[in-house]
C-alpha cells in the first residue's frame, strides 16, 4: 500500500547535498516559470523558444508541457475539474523537485483555476514561482485552433472545453503578462530581461 503523507514511519530525511550547492553547480538559482492561459494561446511556443535562449547561454532547463505529460506522468487524468486539478498538483510536485535540483523550468498547463496555481505558489516559495500569464484573447485562440479541439467543442463533440464550457479564471497579479497575440520574437526577450532584472541570468 501507498505511504501517505501523515504516516508517522515515513520520515522525511535531509540530505547532505543541498539545493545551494546544485545552484552553485549550475551557475544559477533554480526556479519555476508558470505559463497559464487558454488552449492555444501560445504557452508551449513561447515557453519551448525561451528554452532554447536560455540553453544557449548555458542555463539548465527542463520544459513540463501539458499535452506531453498528459501521455505519461498525468494519462489516467482527464479534464474534470478534480483531474485537472490532480494534474496541476503533480506538476507542481515535480516542478518542485526540479527546482530543487537547481533547474530553471519552463511549465505549459492551461491551469484555469487561480486555486490551483495559488497552490503551487506557495509549495514553490518566495521568488521560486513566476507566473506569467500569456494573454490571448478567446476570438485569436479559436482562430488559431491549431489542433482543430474548439471546432470539436463548438460542434458539442468536446465537453469541458476551456474558455467554451469550462472556465478560464485569469490570474490578477502575474508576475509576467504578455499579450499573447505578438511574435514570440518578441515576448522572448521580454522574458529574458524579467529574468535579468530578477538576476536569474546574468547576460
Ligand atoms: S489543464 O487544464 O489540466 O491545465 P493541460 O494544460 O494539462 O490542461 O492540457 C491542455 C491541453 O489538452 C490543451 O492544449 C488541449 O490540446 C488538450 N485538451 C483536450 N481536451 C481538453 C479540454 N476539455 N479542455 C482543455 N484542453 C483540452
Amino acid at each position: 500500500m501507498m505511504a501517505a503523507a501523515h504516516d508517522e514511519n515515513v520520515v522525511w530525511h535531509d540530505h547532505a547535498l543541498t539545493r545551494n550547492d546544485r545552484e552553485n553547480l549550475h551557475g544559477h538559482q533554480g526556479v519555476v516559470l508558470w505559463f497559464t492561459g487558454l488552449s492555444g494561446s501560445g504557452k508551449s511556443t513561447l515557453a519551448g523558444a525561451l528554452e532554447q535562449a536560455l540553453y544557449t547561454q548555458g542555463v539548465s532547463t527542463y520544459l513540463l508541457d501539458g499535452d506531453n505529460v498528459r501521455h505519461g506522468l498525468c494519462r489516467d487524468l482527464g479534464f474534470s475539474d478534480a483531474d485537472r486539478k490532480e494534474n496541476i498538483r503533480r506538476v507542481g510536485e515535480v516542478a518542485k523537485l526540479m527546482t530543487d535540483a537547481g533547474l530553471v523550468v519552463l511549465t505549459a498547463f492551461i491551469s484555469p483555476h487561480r486555486a490551483e496555481r495559488q497552490m503551487v505558489r506557495e509549495a514553490l516559495g518566495e521568488g521560486r514561482f513566476l507566473e506569467v500569464f500569456v494573454d490571448t484573447p478567446l476570438a485569436v485562440c479559436e482562430s488559431r485552433d491549431p489542433k482543430g479541439l474548439y471546432k470539436k467543442a463548438r460542434a458539442g463533440e468536446l465537453k469541458n472545453f476551456t474558455g467554451i464550457d469550462a472556465v478560464y479564471e485569469a490570474p490578477v497579479s502575474a508576475e509576467i503578462h504578455l499579450d499573447g497575440e505578438q511574435l514570440v520574437t518578441k515576448l522572448v526577450p521580454q522574458l529574458l530581461d524579467v529574468l535579468r532584472q530578477r538576476s536569474i541570468i546574468s547576460s
